[in-house]
């Protein structure tokens, strides 16, 4: 279902009984119409306030309709003019065109058709609206976003980036997933000497022990079979710049070997070389794990550990920084607006029940649950039924919302029992809950079925 919004339209006519006719016209739903009888007090208008969609009369003493296009222009780059032009003038309304008339409309006009361009220009006025924004967040996305977050918490957590951000300090980044290791990696090159050198991630629990050796030093021709020329590895492609190696607690010891040497020496050997290779890099390692735990159970090198943990930014679960909630929601949304949430936001209650949950996905997680909400919410306000169930279900107990939660959650599924036709295994799996979980729900709230 198209809403339909509020378009902000200025009709200007020196011609009184023309003008009350458009503005009665295009008054209609919750528009703002605005009549003016000439260009000066249209244009001061304008001056104050944004329109979308101006129809204005070509001839009219004073100032005219085309000089009055030029300036609208120039104070709103966006917004549409429709010319309207009687018999004499259609040769200034084809000028008109030229200098950035959206359309022009000949008088006696149909009102109807009237409609319809309007409409049309309300739209590519908007488009062009929207895109500005976007292209906004694009540049402030990229590089590398912003820190949200006003708690203390994290307000530490900046300061000691701030601190360490010049050094080329080794520097290591604990938390869990989704809190962030890798986007303050990404700042902490941003805000460093080397930010106009290279930035290399590696993941090592993403690659075998062979792969990831051969990925991050190289190897020499001939280094074994298969290594039919010479490869150079990640560290000498980082010269100069910043390396971010996470999960750095699933590299195995030998590799944590050679890497000590990087960090404390700047040299490595290729795989099946002799020669040393010289690099300068910076190292950063994250990890969601305790890596001191790591280090008395043996699997991770003391030395090493030591060496990476100079600085250690410990990044908190968001569940320990609630008060952010609210300010990454909103940054969240406009980030994902640009997939079609625009103008979206969270009704109250809806983000009562966000601030309750307990996060064990973090920021992450937030983020996911947004993008959802943004596309199953039919209205421009999310609300508690574009959640999850996992997320009501905790403020089952705890919160103010609980009743309505309750209420929503036995409808949802009453709702998808209907459209499933009481087959619960779909229920279940739609709902992302067990069918042990939903026949419990389904007892518990007397729910009918068949
Ligand atoms: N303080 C913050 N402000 C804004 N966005 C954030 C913040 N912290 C994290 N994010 C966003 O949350 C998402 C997850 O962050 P990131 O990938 O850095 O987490 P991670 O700790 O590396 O997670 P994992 O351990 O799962 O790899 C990213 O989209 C990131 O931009
Ligand atoms: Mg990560």
């Amino acid at each position: 279902m198209e809403m339909e919004t509020p378009k902000r339209i200025m009709v200007v006519d020196d011609e009184e009984p023309f003008r009350k006719l458009l503005q009665r016209r295009f008054s209609k739903s919750s528009n703002r119409v605005e009549a003016f009888e000439s260009s000066e007090s249209a244009l001061s208008a304008a001056e104050e306030r944004d329109f979308d969609v101006a129809l204005v009369d070509i001839k009219m003493p004073g100032m005219d309709g085309i000089e009055l296009l030029r300036r609208l222009k120039e104070v709103h780059p966006n917004m549409e003019v429709i010319i309207i032009t009687g018999q004499g003038t259609i040769d200034s309304a084809i000028a008109a065109m030229k200098i950035g008339a959206y359309d022009y409309v000949t008088k006696p006009c149909k009102l109807s058709e009237l409609d319809l361009i309007v409409q049309k220009a309300y739209e590519k006025s908007n488009l062009q609206k929207e895109n500005v924004l976007l292209k906004d967040q694009l540049k402030q996305r990229n590089p590398y976003d912003m820190i949200i977050g006003k708690s203390r918490k994290i307000r530490e957590v900046i300061t000691l980036i701030n601190k360490v951000a010049p050094t080329s300090s080794p520097v290591l980044i604990e938390g869990e997933s989704g809190t962030g290791k890798e986007l303050m990696a990404h700042i902490l090159h941003q805000k460093s000497s080397r930010s106009q050198g290279p930035f290399i991630v590696i993941n090592c629990s993403a690659l075998q022990e062979n792969l990831l050796e051969n990925e991050l030093f190289g190897h020499e021709k001939g280094a074994f079979t298969g290594a039919s020329s010479l490869k150079h590895g990640l560290f000498e492609l980082a010269d100069r710049g910043t390396f971010f190696i996470d999960e750095i607690s699933e590299m195995n010891p030998n590799i944590q070997a050679k890497l000590l040497r990087v960090i404390e020496l700047g040299e490595f050997r290729r795989v099946g070389g002799n020669k040393q290779i010289h690099v300068d890099v910076r190292i950063l390692g994250a990890t969601n794990r305790s890596l001191e735990e790591e280090v008395k159970r043996g699997r991770f090198r003391e030395d090493l550990f030591y060496r990476l943990n100079v600085v250690t930014i410990s990044l908190p679960p968001l569940r320990e920084r609630k008060e952010d909630i609210p300010f990454l929601v909103d940054y969240l949304l406009k980030i994902k607006s640009i997939d079609g949430g625009w103008g979206k936001t969270v009704a109250t209650e809806a983000l009562e029940c966000l601030k309750n949950y307990r996060w064990p996905g973090n920021i992450r997680e937030l983020a996911n649950v947004l993008e959802r909400a943004i596309i199953l919410s039919t209205e421009n306000t999310i609300t508690l039924k574009d959640f999850p169930l996992s997320l009501l279900e905790p403020n089952l107990k705890s919160s103010k919302a609980a009743s309505t939660i309750v209420e929503v959650e036995k409808n949802l599924i009453e709702k998808t029992l209907q459209e499933w036709k009481g087959n619960k295994t779909r229920t279940a799996k739609i709902l992302g809950i067990s069918i042990r979980n939903l026949y419990r729900k389904i007892g518990k709230y007397g729910i009918a079925t068949r």
